[in-house]
């Protein structure tokens, strides 16, 4: 011992240089570290139990049993001492932190085995450490870890009362955060102090101390940390799951130490998801439902722990299970306008108790819904008078707090005529026939009626197809095995239409074999003649439109050849006798240059006069031969006014008026032969 002592008083006093030991020299700055290496030494390599002491100037300042918790650290260097290992250095190594100017001095490691005899195998390691820089700070800030609301210090002692103090949080002066400046004192010991420590409060602080006399400075730094009980930061009031989706119930805490434990409760008891089926607990404490369902609706809240504990449980989440919006009405992929038109585009999401979602129209490429010229009506978007630039797709979308659905349309404007239907297939049976046709226009409001005759028999029957949309029809009441002739008419709102090519189909089964015989000579005889089909239109020149009437298959196809700048709408009136008519038949209009009527007798003369809205008009006149051998002609009833883009109510008063004084079919298949 009284070396120990000798040593000590000596290291006060006399220079190391002076000491009779192989000390080693180690040098630190003020507010820096020094590593001091110590091998534990095992007497034959066996751990065997040990006594760990480490003295400065004679004074033990850390002192550890093996097998014991904690070391024993003398007061003044609380927190400065750590053991270290790693690398060369020994199980005993020490590390002086945030160094002083009283810290230098003489250190001894010195390893004890306490059941051994002789205890210690020599007298210990020695350092000499000698302190830098310590000519501006005496004591410079440590590592200090507070709870939060705590008071918290941090050192700053300076040599001369006259040098100035200066304090930076994680770089910052703390002249610049006004909150931490108000919460905080700056005694004269140059020393920084929280009243209370906030949970924000922790970071790296640095002390600047400066020369009063020379333009120097000296700094130091260490850490604040502020624990506090694991808390809840943030909880919604109400949350919604989506119904059959995966979902996650998210714990918002904060906890320093980290949190060690997460309990969730559901209506007032512990639900614990090892329990609960398709429900996991995530590695962040949030709850993972694999397909949420209206079991998991209810009063949720979590308490989080740590090491100190926990602040309380969160106020109560209301989980709500939320099924995705549906759609009552959706639009339909496509609509063609015409310009000028006026076009809604419905969209409606189902009503469901305490959901009611949001229904919003957008134009796809980002642009404005046209200003002034569209309105929404409970979900349904109607565009007033249609122009070029509203053409593109549209999306609505119905959302609410569990989904949102998009459904888009897509708006085509149209200026050209409108097409006839096409792709017409036939389905036979023995009494009846299945019709179907691809529309001319997709989505355009369009009226049908399909016209069908027996091949031999000109007789034409119409059938109305009374649901817009709707793109088939079943004939019925047909004679088994017989051939028809179908056609399908589209009518648009604004009167115009076409006719598509016809089709031919047989019903199954078998007629009477004289029938049979019969119609395939007269259809034999009516293709073979059609080429043959005189045309007997007469110009007449009552008008600057050039106008020609000629007879074909389907009766007297009317057509005009005016300037093709002029696109107005022109009239054609049909008159019974010649020029300029005795008794008005029928009148149709028509944005084409053509119009077809059918009806025409045998031996009879008409005049038909073209007027169009330009102010262009012209006629022309039509003797049918007394002999002719067309089925156009001879049908008598055939005619039923077959008018192209005629108005219903003319077609109509024409049918009438021609069936009226047609032959009997039988008898012109009769002549025919
Ligand atoms: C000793 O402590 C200081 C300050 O905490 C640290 O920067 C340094 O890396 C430590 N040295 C060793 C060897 O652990
Ligand atoms: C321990 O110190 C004593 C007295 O100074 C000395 O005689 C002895 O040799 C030292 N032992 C070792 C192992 O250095
Ligand atoms: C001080 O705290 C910092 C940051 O937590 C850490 O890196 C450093 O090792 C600590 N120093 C001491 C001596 O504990
Ligand atoms: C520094 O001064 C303050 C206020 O007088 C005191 O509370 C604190 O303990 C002092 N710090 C030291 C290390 O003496
Ligand atoms: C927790 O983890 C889940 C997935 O594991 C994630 O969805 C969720 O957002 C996380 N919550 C928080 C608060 O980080
Ligand atoms: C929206 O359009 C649909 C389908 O066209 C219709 O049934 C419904 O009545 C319209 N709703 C309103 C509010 O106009
Ligand atoms: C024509 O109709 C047939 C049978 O209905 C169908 O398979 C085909 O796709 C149609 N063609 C067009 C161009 O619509």
């Amino acid at each position: 011992m009284w070396v120990l002592r000798a040593l000590a008083a000596l290291a006060a006093s006399v220079a190391a240089s002076l000491l009779p030991l192989d000390a080693e020299q180690l040098h630190a700055s003020v507010g820096g570290f020094a590593v001091m290496n110590c091998h534990l030494d095992f007497p034959f390599g066996n751990e065997i139990p040990y006594h760990l002491q480490w003295d400065k100037d004679g004074e033990s300042i850390f002192s550890w049993y093996s097998g014991e918790g904690a070391a024993r650290v003398a007061d003044r260097w609380g927190g400065r001492v750590r053991r270290v290992q790693g690398g060369a250095l020994g199980r005993g190594s020490i590390n002086v932190s945030a160094v002083r100017e009283t810290d230098a001095g003489l250190y001894r490691c010195r390893v004890t085995f306490p059941n051994r005899t002789p205890p210690a195998r020599n007298n210990g390691t020695f350092y000499y450490l000698t302190v830098d820089g310590g000519n501006l700070i005496v004591t410079p800030p440590m590592n200090v870890t507070v709870l939060e609301g705590e008071r918290a210090e941090l050192e700053c002692l300076p040599k001369s009362p006259e040098s100035a103090v200066e304090w930076f949080k994680d770089g910052t002066p703390l002249g610049e955060l006004p909150e931490l400046a108000l919460r905080s004192e700056r005694p004269a010991n140059g020393s920084l102090v929280l009243r209370r420590a906030a949970s924000t409060d922790p970071g790296e602080y640095e002390c600047r101390v400066h020369d009063p006399d020379y333009p120097d400075l000296q700094s130091a730094s260490a850490f604040l940390d502020v624990q506090y009980k694991a808390k809840v930061v943030y909880a919604p009031k109400e949350r919604f799951l989506p119904y059959g989706k995966p979902a996650s119930l998210d714990c918002h805490f904060s906890a320093n130490p980290p949190l060690t434990n997460l309990r969730w409760e559901k209506d007032g008891f512990l639900f614990d998801p090892y329990n609960v089926p398709g429900v996991f607990y995530s590695r962040n404490g949030s709850l993972l439902f694999n397909q949420v369902d209206e079991s998991h609706e209810g009063e949720y809240s979590c308490t989080p722990y740590n090491s100190l504990g926990s602040a309380g449980p969160s106020p109560g989440v209301r989980v709500r299970v939320q099924r995705p919006p549906a759609l009552a009405a959706r639009p339909q992929p496509l609509y063609v306008a015409r310009l000028g038109a006026t076009l809604t585009l419905p969209c409606a999401a189902a009503a469901r108790h305490r959901d009611q979602p949001l229904v919003h129209w957008a134009r796809k490429d980002g642009s404005e819904l046209p200003a002034g010229r569209h309105n929404l009506d409970d979900g349904n978007l109607t565009i007033v008078d249609v122009t070029e630039d509203d053409r593109g797709v549209y999306v609505c979308t119905v959302s609410n707090e569990a989904a949102t659905v998009d459904v888009e349309t897509e708006l085509l404007v149209e200026n050209m005529p409108p097409r006839a239907p096409y792709n017409l297939t036939v389905r036979p049976a023995t009494d009846s026939l299945h019709l179907s046709w691809v529309p001319g226009h997709n989505g355009l409001e369009v009226d049908y009626n399909v016209w069908y005759r027996e091949r031999t028999v000109s007789e034409w029957r119409t059938m109305k197809i009374l649901t817009r949309g709707v793109t088939e029809a079943t004939l019925v009441g047909l004679r088994p095995g017989t051939e028809y002739e179908l056609r399908v008419l589209s009518q648009d709102l604004i009167g115009d239409g076409l006719f598509s090519k016809p089709v031919f189909a047989r019903t199954l089964g078998s007629s009477d074999e004289e029938g049979i015989e019969a119609e395939q000579v007269a259809y034999a005889a009516a293709t073979t003649e059609e080429a043959e089909l005189g045309a007997s239109g007469e110009s007449a020149d009552v008008g600057d439109l050039e106008v020609t009437v000629r007879l074909i298959d389907e009766g007297a196809l009317v057509r005009w050849r005016r300037d093709p700048s002029d696109a107005t709408r022109c009239t054609l009136r049909w008159y019974e006798g010649a020029p300029p008519g005795e008794r008005l038949l029928a009148t149709g209009h028509t944005l084409h240059d053509y119009m077809l009527v059918s009806g025409a007798e045998e031996g009879a003369h008409y005049w038909a006069r073209v007027q169009c809205a330009s102010g262009a008009s012209g006629g022309a006149a039509l003797r049918v031969p007394e002999y002719a051998r067309l089925r156009g002609v001879a049908a008598g009833c055939a005619a039923a006014a077959l008018l192209l883009a005629a108005l219903a109510a003319a077609l109509l008063a024409a049918r009438r008026r021609l069936c009226a004084r047609s032959p009997p079919p039988a008898r012109a298949d009769k002549r025919l032969r």
